[in-house]
Order: C-alpha cells, then structure tokens, then sequence
C-alpha cells in the first residue's frame, strides 16, 4: 500500500516513520510518504490559503492550491483521482473513523490524505478532489496531521506482517472476532497486587473456560458503552 499524505507540515511525520509497526510496514514494501502542500502552489510567495467568502474568522486552504499539489504528485487531472483512488480530506464534520473503515482502508492499494489546516479546506476540495471527508472525532483539532497519523496508525498495523511477530490485529477491540466489541481486559504477573488478584480462570489453564470468560467481559463492555 502507498499512503501519500498532504501537508503543510510533512516533517511531522518523520517521527510516525520511525516507528516500529509503520517501519515494520515500510519493510515489506508499504509506502508512507509526506507530500508538501506549499510546494506546489501556483501563489506567489508559498501562500495556499484565503479569506472566506462571506465573511468570517480564519483562514481557507484554496481549492486550486489543492489541485495543483495533486496534479503535481500525480500528473493526471486531479478531479479523476477519486474514482481511481481513496482520497480522504480530513475535517471534524467527517464520517467517523472507525475499526470498520480502517479494515476498508487496509484493503485499498493507495490511500491519499489530505491535511486541511486553520478552518479547513474550501469545500470545493471535499465535493470535488476527495472521494471521503472523515473525522476522527466530535472535537476540532487544530488540522488534520493528527487524524492522518491516527488513520495511517490504525491502518497500517492491520496489513499482515506490520505488528511484530506473535502480535495480531484479528482479536482486538472492535474487530469481528469479538463482534465489534471492546476487548477483555488483560493480565500479567504479578498474580497478586497489593491484595488485589488476577481472575482465578486466568490461571486455571482451561482455555474453553478462558475463552468464555474473555467473551463475557467483552460483552459486559460492549453493554456498558452502549448504555
Ligand atoms: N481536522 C480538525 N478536526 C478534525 C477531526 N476531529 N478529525 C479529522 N480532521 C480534523
């Protein structure tokens, strides 16, 4: 998979590079690059953004800006792109992330995100240059860098070989095999903790009874968040 992320501020993401899972990936021939949204800008002096329309607080990054950047990267007319690949604009009014859509988005052969940044992009680039306008949550961050880092996280450490070796992204919250509930809560030595004990079926060595157990306690969080 090649995640090609739009920014203004690509150095961010050198430190996501750097880690583990994402290297992990990078390995086994994953792409996670930065693209500079200034750099391509058709505006004098690297500007990329303007006034609203209509009046108004803050600054609006400029749907021509957009374009150019992506024409830049890749060479075809950027109102094509969304039919040939998913291009995900950031921004708090989005479709919520969620476990389901990183299994879509692991499933993609290209993925392109695009950081909005002061109160976002000119609609113009999420009706027309995005294929999805997604939301990591009912909370404004101040662009999209960090959502990106979360899709691109969250996404990269389910394509198989990412995690380390004996970690798996199969039985985790949310995922089908626990029937998109919260995950059993965990345990590791020591058995006993300042009078508090580990759940004797943990230690008990009967797997059935340790599956049982595990799926009770997902289905008691799964109930309590629901309520
Ligand atoms: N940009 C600003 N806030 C955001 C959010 N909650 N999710 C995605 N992009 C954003």
């Amino acid at each position: 998979m090649n995640i090609e992320v739009f920014t203004l501020f690509p150095g961010w993401f050198d430190w996501l590079r750097e880690q583990r899972h994402v290297r992990n990936a990078e390995g086994l021939g994953h792409v996670l690059s930065p693209v500079d949204l200034r750099a391509a800008t058709p505006l004098p002096a690297g500007k990329v953004d303007d006034a609203p329309y209509g009046g108004g607080a803050g600054m609006v990054i400029r749907v021509d800006v957009v374009e150019a950047a992506l024409r830049a990267r890749y060479g075809a007319d950027p109102v094509e792109l969304p039919g040939q690949r998913r291009v995900i604009a950031l921004a708090a009014g989005g479709r919520r992330f969620d476990d389901a859509l990183a299994t879509e988005l692991a499933a993609e052969p290209g993925l392109t995100l695009l950081c909005g940044r002061y109160e976002g992009f000119d609609e113009r680039v999420h009706e027309h240059l995005a294929s999805d306008v997604v939301s990591i949550g009912p909370y404004v961050l101040s662009g999209g860098e960090l959502a990106a880092m979360v899709i691109c996280d969250a996404v990269l450490r389910k394509l198989p070989g990412s995690l380390g070796h004996g970690e798996s992204a199969v039985e985790e919250s949310f995922s089908p095999a626990l029937e998109g509930a919260p995950e059993y809560p965990h345990y590791t030595r020591p058995a006993e903790w300042r009078g508090h004990r580990v759940p004797d079926v943990l230690i008990s060595g009967d797997h059935a009874r340790v599956r049982e157990w595990r799926r009770d306690r997902s289905r008691e969080r799964h109930a309590a968040l629901e309520r």
